[in-house]
């Protein structure tokens, strides 16, 4: 793309002062900026002007769960069928890690950080220690796929590089990248992280599934034999992975996705409810609960929209394909964006100061027809890391990891 090309695709969208700098770049410089607005979706900077706007939503019915004590009943069944899946290597393990982790606020990737007391122990490390229970317990490797990010992709291959995949068979794993979307400021204007290089984040977990097919990585799946995947966040480091009981629950379900939940402490809890929307299975984000449906009671009495999603969902490869194209929304996220100031200096914000565009996986269950609820119990298996301190901060998970006698 030539200046004039750049000029004229910035001023659709009213970025040209992206090119503000221009005159006083190298060379070199020149060439990358004009490749990144090449390679720019802008179009996403449109939803800056009506951040809360949202989607219009169709009519929430509750939707119940496959409950802790009729898993219980099944288990030994579950179990044999979930086993049987992982052993024939249907079962393919997505983690998506190319988030920021903004509150968290260390300048390495998530997967880096370090929860030990008396000894290491990274967010990584307990996740593959969590899939090694799997591949013992089946007698084979899970397939493993890390999507990461051009802010973090490098220092993430070479920390799982230093650290030896942490024992977990390297041949067996595999990264791609997500896309990144533009960051703007209240007026829905580019922030410029340098003069040559526009402030980008990445465009959030939903577009998991075309980054990896795009990337190749899909095609590696499919040759080992993977029919479903389980996706999984990066901050939760009592994620059980590719669950043998979770898989076989799915698999004799029928239903074309699996979603752990964990019942709720409030029914204003922050975690997405699992509902559903014009009879499809969706996720009401806990900011979107309406007093009504906080309210709801079930026949038991309990309150109506009583799961809430822990982002450990497993779905069928095939119907992912079929509806790859289908448009996700985007989410209109306030966050701090660093950035260069109009005296060219780079600021890192402590509050935040604009908005990112997201896509979001929990989008992607609305996409498809069934979804099987799979309560688990939170004790035992959610453990968020999104703060240093506080609620579902490294305090509250390492506590949550003592109790189950994880050494830290
Ligand atoms: P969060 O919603 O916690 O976002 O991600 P984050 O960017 O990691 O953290 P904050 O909000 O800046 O503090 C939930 C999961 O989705 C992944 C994260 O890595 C985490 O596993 N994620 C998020 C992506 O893979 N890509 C994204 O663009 C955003």
């Amino acid at each position: 793309m030539n200046f004039e090309e750049a000029k004229k695709k910035l001023a659709e969208y009213g970025q040209t002062h992206v090119l503000n700098y221009f005159d006083e770049l190298t060379q070199e410089q020149k060439e990358e900026l004009l490749t990144q607005i090449d390679e720019t979706d802008f179009s996403v900077v449109r939803y800056a002007a009506n951040p809360h706007g949202g989607q219009k939503r169709g009519k929430i019915t509750p939707l119940g769960a496959m409950e802790i004590a009729e898993i219980e009943k099944n288990r030994a069944h579950f179990e044999k069928v979930g086993l049987e899946a992982l052993r024939a290597q249907k079962i393919g393990a997505v983690l998506l890690a190319g988030g920021m982790g903004t509150r968290l606020g260390s300048d390495d990737p998530k997967c880096m950080y370090n929860i030990g007391i008396t000894k290491p122990v990274y967010i990584m490390q307990r996740l593959i220690e969590n899939l090694m229970d799997v591949v013992n317990e089946a007698g084979v490797p899970v397939p493993l796929f890390i999507m990461t990010s051009d802010k973090n992709h490098d220092k993430t291959v070479a920390f799982m590089e230093k650290m030896d995949y942490f024992g977990y068979d390297r041949e067996m794993v595999r990264f791609f990248k997500q896309d990144m979307a533009p960051a703007v400021d209240y007026n829905g204007k580019v922030y410029m992280e340098s003069k040559y290089r526009i402030a980008t984040s990445p465009n959030g977990n939903g577009g998991w599934f075309l980054s990896m097919m795009n990337s190749g990585v899909l095609d590696r799946a499919k040759e080992l034999g993977v029919e479903w995947l389980d996706i999984f966040a990066v901050d939760n480091v009592l994620q059980r992975i590719a669950d043998p009981c979770f898989v076989g629950a799915t698999l004799e379900s029928g239903c074309a996705t699996g979603a752990k939940v964990v019942k709720k402490v409030t029914p204003d809890e922050k975690v997405g409810a699992l509902c559903l929307e014009d009879g499809k299975p969706s996720i009401v984000e806990y900011y979107d609960m309406t007093p009504e449906l906080l309210e709801a009671k079930d026949e038991k009495g309990d309150p109506a929209y009583n799961f809430g999603v822990i982002l450990n969902y497993l779905f069928r490869e095939k119907d992912l394909e079929r509806i790859v194209n289908d448009e996700l929304p985007v989410h209109v996220v306030e966050k701090k964006i660093p950035y260069m100031n109009a005296q060219g200096e780079a600021v890192k914000p402590g509050e935040p100061n604009g908005y990112k565009f997201e896509q979001l996986a929990v989008d992607l269950v609305r996409e498809l027809d069934t979804c099987l609820p799979y309560e688990v119990l939170r004790e035992r298996e959610f453990a968020p890391i999104k703060n240093k301190t506080g609620v579902d901060s490294v305090e509250s998970a390492r506590e949550l990891c003592k109790k189950n006698g994880i050494e830290l």
